[in-house]
């Protein structure tokens, strides 16, 4: 199988020097990467800015590509979607951007208050999951409410972006090296893996999801 990857956060730019971002790290992406790849796997990532190290590329079984913003994200997921059987969305994708980015630096005032205007990108995972067909698309949840309401909102997110498989995790995941997961499948049964390291977790979904 060819699995599009998502990965790590994105930036929205503010002005020249500042952005909009979050505290994603994109293990969780680049470590589904490695074990999608030691599965036999090839793998397109598209990833944001990532505070981790990128997985290993021999250029065959791996492409990986740099972007900054969600609008970059999508597009450079539009390219790659129609030559790939499956697509994971593991990125903290930005759900607004500033309406307009400043050309030069916004300078401050000790006697003004300032207010961002904000407007919504994309979804991603749903964009695509549109023009999904037979193939498999995998999202995350983020939720930091409790346990119950956090697997409900899973299960509204995977009906309405259209996915067959939802991990449900909480705020403390956001860069950290171990997470403990719901998983739930296209019969909506749920698997609740860890908490466990990411790497194993990472081998433990994918053999799940291809078993
Ligand atoms: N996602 C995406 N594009 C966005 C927002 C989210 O592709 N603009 C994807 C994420 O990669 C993840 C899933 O959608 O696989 C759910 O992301 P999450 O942040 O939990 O949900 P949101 O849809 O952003 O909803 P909310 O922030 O209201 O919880």
């Amino acid at each position: 199988m060819r699995v599009l990857v998502t990965a790590g956060p994105t930036r929205e730019a503010i002005d020249p020097v500042r952005f909009l971002g979050n505290r994603s790290s994109g293990l969780m992406g680049a470590e589904l990467t490695r074990a999608l790849l030691v599965a036999g796997h090839d793998v397109v990532l598209v990833h944001g800015p990532l505070s981790v190290e990128l997985p290993q590329s021999d250029g065959a079984s791996l492409i990986t590509v740099a972007v900054e913003s969600a609008l970059e994200m999508l597009a450079s997921c539009q390219q790659h979607w129609p030559s790939c059987d499956a697509l994971f969305a593991v990125a903290a994708v930005a759900d607004y951007r500033p309406a307009q980015v400043a050309a030069q630096k916004l300078k401050r005032s000790a006697d003004h208050e300032m207010t961002l205007q904000l407007v919504p990108n994309p979804d991603i995972v749903a964009t695509l999951a549109q023009e999904k067909g037979h193939r498999l698309v995998l999202g995350f949840a983020l939720e930091t409410t409790d346990a119950e309401t956090r697997l409900a909102e899973a299960r509204r997110k995977k009906a309405a972006k259209n996915l067959d498989w939802v991990v449900a995790n909480g705020a403390e995941a956001q860069g950290a090296t171990e997470s403990e997961v719901s998983l739930i499948g296209p019969d909506d049964s749920v698997t609740t893996l860890g908490p466990l390291a990411k790497n194993t977790l990472a081998r433990e979904i994918v053999s799940l999801i291809f078993a």
